[in-house]
C-alpha cells in the first residue's frame, strides 16, 4: 500500500520484540503507518519490509535526555493512536522482603512512573477527538482481580500505572480516549513459553480493541477481548 495521508497513524514505544513489535506489524497488515520505537538503533528490523509506512525511531523511557529528544523529534506529529507498552517484569522470585531499593526503583521506574511521564509529553501528538492513548497495564494489576497478591512486585507497578493513569485522566483537558490494557497472558520473553495465547491472537485482539474505541472519550481497563476488567 502506498504511503497515505489519510492512513492511521501509530506511535508504539517499546516495539522491539514480543507485544510491542506485533503490534506494529498488525496495525502495519491493517494499513495503518506506525512509527515503532526501539531502545537503540537496529541493525535490522522485520518492520523495515513495510518501507515508506514505518518509521523508526529510538528511545529507552528512563533516560530523561532521550525522552526529551525523542519527543522534539515527533511533536508536530499527529497519532490516531500513542501506545505505550514498554515495560519489565519484576526481579524473579522476589517479594517485597527481599527486593533492593534499586530493583524496586528501577521496576517503578519501567512500569508506572516512567510511561505516564511520557504520556504527558506526548499528549499534544495525540489526535482531538477520535486520537487514543493506550497503556500496557496487566490484569495483575487489578487490585479486586488478583486477590492472591500473583507476581507480587510486578502486580503493584502495574496497579501504580493504573493508579498514576486515573491521575493523569483526572488531569486532562483534551478530548481523547485512554484505555489501560491487559493483553492476556502471552508468549513472549516476558509470558514465558507455557502462556495461554500467542502474540498474533492478542495484538490481533488489542488492535480491534483500538479501532473499537477510537472517539468514545472514555477511560477503560479492557483485556485484548474488550472485556471489561475491575480496577
Ligand atoms: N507477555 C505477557 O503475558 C504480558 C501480560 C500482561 C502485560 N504485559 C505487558 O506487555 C508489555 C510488553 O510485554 P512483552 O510480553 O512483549 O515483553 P518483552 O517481550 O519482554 O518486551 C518488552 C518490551 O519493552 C521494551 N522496554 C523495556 N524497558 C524499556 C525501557 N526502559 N525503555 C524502552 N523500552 C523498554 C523492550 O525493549 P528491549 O528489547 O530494548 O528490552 C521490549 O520492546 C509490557 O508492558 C508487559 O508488562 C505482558
Amino acid at each position: 500500500m502506498a504511503k497515505s495521508e489519510t492512513a492511521k497513524a501509530a506511535l508504539i514505544v517499546g516495539a522491539s520484540r514480543g507485544l510491542g513489535l506485533g503490534l506494529a506489524k498488525e496495525l502495519l497488515d491493517r494499513g495503518w503507518r506506525v512509527t515503532a520505537t526501539v531502545r537503540s538503533a537496529p541493525k535490522s528490523s522485520e518492520l523495515l519490509a513495510y518501507h515508506d509506512r514505518v518509521t523508526l525511531d529510538t528511545v529507552d523511557i528512563n533516560n530523561p535526555s532521550m525522552v526529551d529528544a525523542f519527543v522534539e523529534r515527533v511533536k508536530h506529529e499527529v497519532f490516531d493512536v500513542v501506545f505505550i507498552n514498554a515495560g519489565i517484569g519484576g526481579p524473579p522470585g522476589k517479594t517485597a522482603a527481599d527486593v533492593t531499593p534499586e530493583e524496586m526503583t528501577h521496576l517503578f521506574m519501567t512500569n508506572a512512573i516512567s510511561p505516564v511521564r511520557l504520556a504527558y509529553k506526548l499528549l499534544p501528538t495525540v489526535k482531538l477527538e477520535t486520537g487514543i492513548l493506550a497503556f500496557m497495564s496487566s490484569v495483575l494489576g487489578s487490585v479486586e482481580r488478583n486477590t492472591h497478591g500473583t507476581a507480587p512486585l510486578y502486580s503493584a507497578s502495574k496497579a501504580a500505572l493504573n493508579q498514576l493513569t486515573r491521575g493523569f485522566v483526572a488531569e486532562l483537558k483534551e478530548p481523547i480516549t485512554v484505555l489501560t490494557l491487559h493483553p492476556g497472558w502471552v508468549k513472549t520473553d516476558m509470558g514465558g513459553p507455557h502462556a495461554a495465547i500467542d502474540v498474533p491472537t492478542s495484538v490481533k485482539g488489542l488492535a480491534d480493541v483500538l479501532e473499537a474505541k477510537a472517539g468514545s472519550g472514555v477511560h477503560e481497563y479492557l483485556d485484548y477481548r474488550g472485556e471489561s476488567i475491575p480496577w
